[in-house]
């Protein structure tokens, strides 16, 4: 196989290289007399190279079949471009069509494509400039993930994605099985012996509760993979999968888990800002016109940190308009969370200490006893980010509070064997990654930062 450098290698380059072979698609195409311009592009960044094909190179005639869309190799010089915008092009000694790409079916086509169309070519959307740099960002913010955890020392678990317990205790779980159908249950007998577990099975909808039996032996611990949830919400910031980074630290209570979360966000954001520049200078001028200054301040200045209570007290206290109203026992909506970021604080808010009654029965339990210790942290255009807590670290509360939800604790006897055994106090979060990329873009619909969206009714590809 000859090696082929990539457009970005050969945008980058400190000097002519007398020899160098490409390997890409069709942007466009424009004839000239005598000869011919192609622009390429090869993914490896947001910039096309252009390429000038005289009529004597080997291939020419090749050309007629080459359209936008084609996949095409180059072999050629790098030289200095004359033309504006460019620093290098490359004229070419030969060229060849690899694969064609029909003009009247090719779906792609120069005009500009709305994001609900190219949902629905969501397998070809990748070739546009802005899925394209989408899905860089999301493959450099992964690794900022990766690398914000190694370089503090947390080791990385894969937690199980099947799984036969229900994390967040709301029910909302996709069954895993292989029965042909759901038998019918007689009285007295499990539905679910029969199937391939011989017990209920469902994908996860978080890995926290595998995650913390490792922060109990390893320290500090991350799992990132996808969850699945099958709530019925059909908005611009829920997927039925999606995927989520997941820390948990041993011996860490709340304010560390606000410092871990802070500094996550941070780390991530600047991390793209220094490694994106140019894809995400694409979405600040023609997504979001206020998206670098949104990114800067997220990263430069100190979140606040807001008792749940206070937060109530302000909501009550503007003139704002709400859809929902507030009072101490009621969630958060969107709208809330999003004004207390967006124009009451006008910086990323971490609201802290929440009603016991509208959180799960891991979330460790104040002295209040009204209250848990639990954490959102709230970010510009996205409202919640970041979901997590303190965990409860007392055998006899964490059995009351299973009870009280009214679950049954039998299928957690493994999780409440770390408080049997060297029980300590522990903290983790969950950062929804799809909502962290729709920040850093400026992006506004879930199912444009994913590469093929699950949602209610929807899954095709
Ligand atoms: O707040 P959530 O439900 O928290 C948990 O699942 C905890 N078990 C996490 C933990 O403590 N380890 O979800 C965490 C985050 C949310 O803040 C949000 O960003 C994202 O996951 N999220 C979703 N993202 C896309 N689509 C959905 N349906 C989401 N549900 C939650
Ligand atoms: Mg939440």
């Amino acid at each position: 196989m000859s090696r082929r450098t990539r457009i970005k290698e050969a945008l980058n380059s400190t000097a002519p290289v007398d020899k160098l072979l490409i390997k890409g698609w069709v942007r466009t195409k424009r004839d000239a007399k005598g000869f011919a311009f192609l622009e390429m592009n090869d993914g490896s960044c947001l910039k096309n190279i252009q390429v000038i094909i005289d009529e004597t190179a080997p291939g020419f005639q090749a050309l007629k079949a080459i359209t936008t869309g084609s996949s095409v190799s180059v072999d050629g010089r790098l030289v200095e471009s004359p033309g504006k915008g460019q620093k290098w092009e490359i004229h070419a000694s030969s060229v060849q069509l690899i694969g064609p790409a029909d003009p009247e079916t090719y779906p792609l086509q120069k005009k500009r494509h709305s994001d609900e169309f190219l949902r629905t070519i969501a397998h070809l959307r990748p070739r546009t400039n802005k899925y394209g740099a989408i899905f860089r960002i999301r493959s450099e913010g992964s690794f900022a993930a990766h690398q914000f955890f190694h370089e503090r020392g947390f080791s990385y678990i894969h937690t199980p994605i099947i799984t036969g317990s229900d994390c967040e205790g709301a029910g909302e779980m996709f069954r895993v099985t292989t029965l042909p159908v759901v038998p019918e249950q007689k009285p007295g007998s499990n539905l679910f012996e029969q199937d391939f577990f011989g017990k209920e099975a469902n994908l996860t909808v978080s890995g926290q509760l595998e995650v913390e039996s490792y922060a109990c032996s390893l320290g500090n611990v991350y799992t990132f993979g996808p969850t699945f949830r099958a709530e019925n919400s059909n908005t611009p910031r829920h997927a039925s999968e999606f995927w989520m980074i997941e820390p948990e630290m041993a011996f860490a209570d709340l304010d560390d888990n606000m410092d871990l979360g802070e500094d996550m966000v941070k780390s991530m954001t600047l991390h793209v800002m220094e490694h994106c520049a140019d894809d995400l200078q694409l979405f600040a001028r023609f997504v979001d016109k206020t998206l670098m200054g949104v990114l800067e301040n997220i990263v430069s200045s100190d979140f606040v940190r807001l008792p749940y209570r206070e937060a109530i007290q302000i909501l009550q206290q503007t003139k704002q308009k709400f859809e929902f109203p507030t009072e101490f026992g009621t969630d958060l909506q969107t709208e809330h969370e999003r004004f207390l970021c967006e124009t009451h604080f006008k910086k990323p808010v971490i609201v802290y200490n929440y009603p016991k009654a509208i959180k799960p029965f891991y979330m460790r339990v104040n002295d209040d006893n009204e209250t848990v210790a639990a954490m959102d942290v709230l970010v510009p255009r996205i409202g919640e980010l970041i979901g997590g807590s303190q965990r409860e670290e007392r055998l006899d509360v964490l059995q009351q509070r299973i009870a009280e939800t009214g679950m049954d604790d039998a299928p957690y006897w493994w999780y409440l064997d770390l408080r049997r055994f060297g029980t300590v106090p522990h903290s983790g979060f969950g950062l929804g990654f799809e909502r962290f990329l729709m920040m850093v873009t400026g992006v506004t619909n879930i199912r444009d930062v994913i590469p093929f969206p699950r949602t209610p009714k929807h899954l095709e590809f």
